[in-house]
């Protein structure tokens, strides 16, 4: 039954062996070694490739998947590099390890988005020991010095809690409810991330300028769909009268969506509750299109090419900016149309 008919061990190698059979031949035939010579293991070195080590937080979120495919679109062998990639899922224990074995690998650069931001003095201050320029992307680090890292690239997390909390005196004024009570629940990310802090702090320093803004509770989610889900499930069940939810990503946003629906109440332009999220994901701008989501501030997770660019001038000897800031838009029900087809994450 399918076997190669023959003598020997041929009659117990099956038929769909032999293309491999065959290969494996021909491979072996075209290389000659000459007295006392080995067989050379090709390394990133031998090719001239930039060895880069890139420290990835976790596949927590839609922005974090295509933030990771714009690292990994532009490291490539073809652009002169050899990435090593690691996922931390979401544990900052996992983070440092690969960090350690990034600077025991004696790789050229280490890219790093920090899962939160303290905590880093001892493994950047390894790395600086060891002469690898660190760069930090997305997220920012706190250390005492500022010479562990040499840039970062990333969005002013700020500046998009503020442009949530601007948007919303806007579209309140708009509804004539300026002046009425506005009961706020904040679902945040990751605690101790910047991306958190940042929204957070940006929001508040807003909502702090009209005393008819009652933040009800700021309660973490982990920028997590199921987290998304439960945090919300509980805050309607605890509160009755919530007329906005500030949910600091779109994946948090998806999961209390769900739980609106379920609790019987709707969201957005003609709904009981004002929706905004942050990131602008393409499924999250299609329910902006929808009327859904009232508004969504963009997070950029584009980052491989800048962080490329701040790698080739490096190489090239240029100095780099000690930060890289990103341009982020704001998307409305009145502009997403313009945007939403060449979204491609
Ligand atoms: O730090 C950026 C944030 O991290 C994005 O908003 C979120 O979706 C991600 O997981």
């Amino acid at each position: 039954m399918g076997r190669v008919k023959g003598h020997g061990l041929w009659k117990t190698v099956p038929v769909y062996f032999l293309p491999v059979i065959i290969l494996i031949c021909l491979i072996g035939c075209g290389k000659e070694f000459g007295p006392g010579e080995t067989e050379q293991v090709l390394t990133p070195k031998d090719e001239n490739l930039i060895v880069v080590g890139v420290s990835q937080v976790g596949s927590e979120s839609m922005w974090r998947t295509a933030n990771t495919e714009s690292v990994q679109s532009v490291f490539t062998k073809e652009n002169g590099y050899f990435l090593l990639f690691d996922n931390a899922r979401q544990k900052q224990e996992n983070q440092i390890k690969a960090l350690r074995s990034f600077i025991s690998q004696k790789v050229d650069y280490i890219v790093f988005s920090p899962i939160m931001e303290n905590g880093w003095d001892t493994v950047l201050q390894e790395a600086k020991e060891a002469d690898i320029p660190v760069i930090i992307m997305d997220r920012m680090v706190n250390v005492k010095d500022d010479s562990l890292y040499i840039t970062r690239v990333g969005s002013d997390f700020d500046a998009e809690g503020r442009c949530a909390g601007e948007w919303l005196a806007e579209y309140l004024k708009k509804q004539e409810r300026a002046e009425e009570p506005v009961n706020i629940v904040v679902l945040q990310g990751t605690e101790g991330s910047t991306s958190m802090i940042g929204r957070t702090e940006g929001f508040n320093a807003i909502a702090e300028q009209y005393e008819n803004w009652n933040i009800l509770e700021q309660v973490s989610a982990d920028y997590t769909t199921a987290k998304g889900h439960e945090v919300m499930e509980g805050l309607l069940m605890q509160y009755d009268d919530i007329d906005v939810v500030v949910s600091q990503n779109d994946d948090m946003t998806f999961g209390a969506l769900e739980a609106i629906e379920e609790a019987g109440l709707t969201s957005g332009i003609e709904g009981d509750i004002i929706m905004i999220s942050f990131d602008a994901v393409k499924a999250a701008l299609k329910l902006v299109q929808d009327g859904i989501i009232n508004v969504d501030i963009e997070c950029n997770p584009v980052l491989g090419e800048e962080v490329e660019k701040v790698i080739s001038a490096l190489e090239n000897g240029e100095a780099v900016d000690k930060t890289y800031p990103i341009e982020e838009k704001v998307f409305t029900i009145e502009n997403v149309g313009e945007f939403i087809d060449d979204r491609t994450y």
